[in-house]
C-alpha cells in the first residue's frame, strides 16, 4: 500500500498502487487532490514507492563495493555515481557514497557541506562515523574534497603497502552497507590505484562524443596492470552517457560500443538539462526532476545494478 500526505491538511490517505502504476510507469509527475481539504497537489516519484516493503534488511553481508571511473574528465561519473547511489537509497539498500574527488562535488550535488569526510579517515584523525554524514534516507557520503590532495602526497610517501591506504581504512565499513559507490577524479593518481585495490566491481560512463572510446581502451589497459595484483576487481558496466537522440553521431557511437563490449553496455543515460541544473539546486535528478527522461534513465540503471527488475517500477 502507498501512503500519499497531502501537503495542506496533512492528512495521509492510502492508495492502491495498482491504480497508479500507469502513471509511475509513465514517469511523468501526477497530481492528487486531497480527500478532505479538496486541495490539489504534485506528487513527487519517490513518495509512491512503498518504502516499507522495499526496505532491503541486509546488514551483515558484505558491501558491494563499486568504482565510478574514467580517466577523462566531464563523462558524467559523479553525476551517475550520486544518482545512482540516490536510486539505490530510495529503492531501500543502504548506499554509502565516497567521494575521492578533489573537487568534492558530490557533497554539492545533495546540497550537504561536511566538515569531515575521507581525508580524516585515511588520516585516521577521526572515526568513521564521524567522518560519514548521513545524506538522505539510506544514503550517507564520505565527502572529498581540497584536502585529499595532502593524503595523496602522504600515500606517495610510504614505502610499503601504499596502495592498501584506503583498503584498510574502509574495511570496517564493509558490512555496514549494501553498496558502497565510489567517484573519483580524472587522470590516473596513488588515490585512483587505491580506489581499484579496494573496489571489486567497476563501472564506466563513457560520453557518447569525440574520442571516448580511446579513453576507455587506455583504461582498459590500465585496469589490467591492476589486475595482475588483485583479480578480485573487473569490470561490471559501460554507462554511455551524454546520448543525444536528435543527432546521429552519438547513435553510431553507443551502436560500436555495444559492437565492441556487449556483456557490458548498459541502457544509456540521455542528454538532459535537468542533469546539469539539479547540482545547483543541491538535488538529485529523484528530486529535482523526477518525472524527467534523466530520472528514468537513471531508475533503469538502479535496476541493472541492483539486479532487481522491480526496482523503482
Ligand atoms: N546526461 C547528461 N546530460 C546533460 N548534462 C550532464 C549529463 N551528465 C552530466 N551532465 C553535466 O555535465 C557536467 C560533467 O558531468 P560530471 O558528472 O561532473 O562529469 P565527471 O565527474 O566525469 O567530470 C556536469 O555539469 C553535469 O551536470
Ligand atoms: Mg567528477
Amino acid at each position: 500500500m502507498v501512503i500519499i500526505t497531502c501537503p495542506k491538511c496533512a492528512r495521509k490517505h492510502k492508495v492502491n498502487p495498482d491504480i497508479i502504476q500507469v502513471h509511475i510507469d509513465s514517469g511523468k509527475n501526477i497530481s492528487a487532490t486531497c480527500r478532505s481539504c479538496k486541495y490539489k497537489f504534485p506528487v513527487l516519484m519517490d513518495q509512491l514507492i512503498d518504502r516499507s516493503s522495499t526496505e532491503k534488511q541486509t546488514q551483515g553481508q558484505k558491501a558491494r563495493k563499486i568504482c565510478v571511473t574514467l580517466s577523462k574528465g566531464g563523462v558524467g561519473k559523479t553525476t551517475t555515481c550520486v544518482n545512482l547511489g540516490a536510486g539505490l537509497a530510495l529503492a531501500g539498500y543502504r548506499v554509502l557514497l565516497v567521494d575521492t574527488d578533489t573537487q568534492g562535488q558530490s557533497s554539492y550535488i545533495l546540497g550537504k557541506k561536511p566538515n569531515a569526510g575521507l581525508t580524516e579517515l585515511l588520516t585516521k584523525e577521526l572515526t568513521p562515523a564521524e567522518c560519514i554524514v548521513n545524506a538522505r534516507k539510506n544514503l550517507w557520503l564520505l565527502g572529498g574534497g581540497k584536502s585529499l590532495a595532502g593524503v595523496k602526497r602522504i600515500i606517495d610517501r610510504k614505502s610499503f603497502g601504499a596502495e592498501w591506504t584506503l583498503a584498510e581504512a574502509m574495511e570496517p565499513l564493509d558490512h555496514q552497507y549494501d553498496f558502497i559507490l565510489m567517484d573519483t577524479s580524472p587522470g590516473w593518481d596513488q588515490l585512483i590505484v587505491n580506489v581499484l585495490f579496494y573496489a571489486t566491481e567497476v563501472l564506466v560512463p563513457v560520453a557518447l562524443e569525440v574520442m571516448p572510446l580511446h579513453g576507455l581502451s587506455e583504461f582498459m589497459k590500465s585496469l589490467g596492470s591492476i589486475q595482475k595484483y588483485r583479480n578480485e576487481i573487473s569490470l561490471k558496466y559501460i554507462v554511455p552517457t551524454f546520448l543525444d537522440t536528435r543527432i546521429k553521431g552519438p547513435q553510431v557511437l553507443y551502436s560500436e560500443l555495444k559492437k565492441l563490449y556487449p556483456e557490458y553496455v548498459c541502457t544509456p543515460i540521455r542528454y538532459s538539462e535537468s542533469l546539469s541544473e539539479a547540482p545547483s539546486f543541491g538535488k538529485t535528478i529523484f528530486e529535482f526532476a523526477p518525472g524527467s527522461f534523466a530520472s528514468a534513465d537513471y531508475r533503469e540503471l538502479v535496476r541493472k545494478v541492483s539486479r532487481d527488475d522491480t526496482a523503482l517500477v
